[in-house]
């Protein structure tokens, strides 16, 4: 299959009650890693690819990789930016065939934020590409900051709504209290402000920060809008103690694929459990 929009797979998602996995991906290995837990459980899933992936591997690398795995692959797949940062970047993804972009000006004024993501919407849209949207800084509640900084970076819900219907987004990222990385001790999120949004807003909802994230927390999050989960750590963190064992088992080993190999094969196995946390097996 080539790339579905991710908002065709979120959509439905949002509809029936569970969430989509939105995985990020750097390398080959990390790609096979996902599509094989996609493929195994049954579900569609979104390969998404970070400043920090498009750096690292370059942009017709990520896409070719990607490309590669979905065309052979029997769920759908959807290739998506991950934080993109500006107009020119989210355009250039959108021509080397991401189906679907993330632009996040969330550390801008709200007017702007609206307008730029607004205008992203009207291109992407007209050549079948979904958006997502973010509002509100990820922070999480159990971080170092007064109460009142707080307030301001977390989502809120009046301007959630707003921003959704002034910009036309697919999806929206907001911010409840989870944040990227490990968490210092179990995430507290603020169920109420994401209770609210849900009041406010028909769209789906994206949780950024999966990794770490209790599995009732999760579950508690679907029910309440989330249709679309970002994990990263998380995979990372099965991905490099799996290598790292090898390595130190066998420190005279120098074949790249038998400490890559391994990394994969546990990396696949994250993979499949958080498909099956999220609700979306069995929903190819
Ligand atoms: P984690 O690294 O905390 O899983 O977050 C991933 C993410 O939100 C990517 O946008």
């Amino acid at each position: 299959m080539s790339f579905v929009p991710a908002h065709e797979i979120v959509q439905r998602a949002y509809r029936d009650g569970y969430a989509v996995g939105a995985f990020n991906v750097n390398n080959m290995e990390i790609v096979q890693a996902i599509i094989e837990a996609a493929e195994a459980e049954r579900a569609p899933v979104i390969l998404q690819a970070s400043q920090g992936a498009i750096k690292y591997a370059g942009i017709r690398y990520i896409v070719a990789l990607a490309r590669t795995a979905a065309e052979a692959a029997s769920v759908p797949v959807a290739l998506h930016l991950d934080h993109g940062t500006d107009f020119e970047q989210v355009m250039a993804c959108i021509r080397y065939g991401f189906s679907s972009v993330m632009y996040d000006g969330s550390h801008h004024p709200l007017e702007e934020n609206i307008a730029e993501t607004a205008r992203i919407v009207e291109i992407a849209h007209a050549v079948g590409v979904s958006v997502e949207g973010e509002i509100g800084r990820l922070v999480g509640i159990e971080d170092d900051i007064a109460v009142s900084e707080l307030e301001a970076a977390l989502t809120d819900p009046e301007q959630a709504a707003r921003f959704a219907r002034e910009t036309g987004i697919d999806f929206m990222a907001v911010a409840f209290g989870t944040r990227h990385g490990f968490y210092k001790g179990e995430p507290r999120l603020d169920f109420d402000r994401l209770r609210r949004i849900r009041e406010l807003v028909s769209i789906p909802i994206v949780m950024h920060g999966g990794s770490g994230v209790p599995d009732s927390h999760v579950r508690k999050a679907i029910e309440l809008g989330v249709a679309k989960i970002n994990i990263d750590t998380e995979l990372r963190h099965a991905f490099v103690t799996a290598a790292r064992q090898v390595m130190e088992a066998r420190p005279d080993e120098i074949d790249p694929r038998k400490i890559l190999g391994p990394g994969r094969d546990a990396m696949r196995e994250r993979v499949r459990e958080k498909i099956r946390l999220f609700g979306s097996a069995g929903k190819a």
